[in-house]
């Protein structure tokens, strides 16, 4: 048995309406703060709107919440108004700007098509001292989608931060050796890992059947990106920690003619961290990872509660997906590492 302080999960998609109602409960029973991602089909661009969603969450947050925070996040676009962003931050309202490249994925119709374009808005973040958090992949369709974060951190990225080298961001769930390579070397930038992307190499997604459950933006790369991603995680570098990106798809988005990108893994994602942390010999660092650094970098306290989590074969079958209350089914990610470890409030 290890005992963790309480994880934080720093980039989560709780959705909206049903689905929000179905999966709030599986991060807030287990996580403390949970930043939420602000690609509604509607983007979140007003302090208002991330206020109005803040309260929808809560309704929506079971009784038996541990210490669930949520903190609110903007979508980076032209509709944010900086002064409004300035009010939001300083209010406590809002946490971090969230830029997608238009077209990379789910609901980023609204996104950018050049980094460069939002000056303003950065210039907020530095003066509050709020984070830029990157959805970091090239959108060129000439080049492979296995190589678009490394392009876009080369191309986009890596302009900005030297430009703007105050400017504080977070490359949000990095996918390759490259995306590592890139915080090591930027010292204003940290990352997040997702448990797929420990876990998982791209033959899993393509080699035994097409899997859409393992579909998700930025794509699971090659099995050395993965290696390269724990090396990073288990380190003990105190710029990388865990954000699950668990975002829910109604299997019928997920199994027709076009796949949604997006792996719902809000269940079972800590189980499938500590496995990958164990199969390593590396459970001394998962506190670090999955509770500390994260603290550390958003600068917010340590948590008072405790997490116990067990290796050991469970009988009891784990649930392989869950219902919305309108019919929709989503597939639960890493039933088979959660059939190894049990976790419980410490
Ligand atoms: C996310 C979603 O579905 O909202 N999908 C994904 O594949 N990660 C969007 C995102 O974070 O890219
Ligand atoms: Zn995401």
């Amino acid at each position: 048995m290890i005992e963790i302080p309480q994880p934080d999960d720093w980039h989560v998609h709780l959705r909206d309406d049903d689905m929000l109602q179905a999966v709030v409960g599986y991060t807030a029973r287990r996580f403390r703060y949970a930043m939420v991602m602000p690609n509604l089909a509607t983007p979140v661009v007003s302090t208002a709107a991330a206020t109005a969603y803040l309260d929808r969450i809560r309704a929506a947050t079971p009784s038996d919440a541990l210490d669930f925070r949520p903190v609110m996040t903007l979508y980076c676009s032209s509709a944010i108004d900086p002064g409004d962003l300035r009010a939001g931050i300083e209010k406590g309202l809002i946490a971090a700007v969230k830029y997608y490249p238009a077209g990379a994925t789910t609901n980023s119709a609204a996104g950018g098509s050049s980094m460069a374009d939002f000056m303003p808005i950065y210039e907020t973040l530095v003066e509050t001292g709020a984070r830029l958090l990157v959805h970091a992949e090239s959108t060129d369709p000439a080049i492979d989608i296995f190589a678009r974060e490394e392009a876009f951190l080369v191309d986009q990225l890596a302009p900005l931060c030297a430009r703007i080298p105050e400017l504080a961001v977070t490359v949000e769930h990095i996918s390759t050796s490259a995306g590592a390579d890139f915080v090591r070397e930027h010292p204003n930038t940290a990352a997040t890992i997702t448990p797929h992307h420990l876990a998982r190499e791209r033959s899993d997604l393509l080699a035994d059947g097409m899997r859409p459950d393992l579909y998700c933006k930025p794509v699971i790369n090659s099995a050395s990106d993965r290696d390269a991603l724990l090396g990073f995680a288990t380190s003990g570098d105190p710029n990388v920690f865990l954000g699950t990106d668990s975002a829910p798809h109604p299997t019928s988005a997920k199994y027709g003619p076009k796949a949604k990108a997006g792996v719902f893994n809000a269940a079972y994602g800590l189980e499938v961290v500590a496995e990958t942390f164990h199969q390593l010999d590396a459970l001394d660092q998962l506190a670090a990872f999955v509770s500390t650094n994260g603290c550390a970098v958003y600068g917010v306290e340590p948590p008072e509660h405790t997490l116990h989590l067990t290796r050991e074969a469970v009988d009891a079958d784990r649930a392989t997906e869950l219902h919305t209350a309108s019919g929709d089914t989503v597939v639960l990610f890493g039933t088979d590492e959660a059939s190894l470890w049990t976790v419980a409030p410490g």
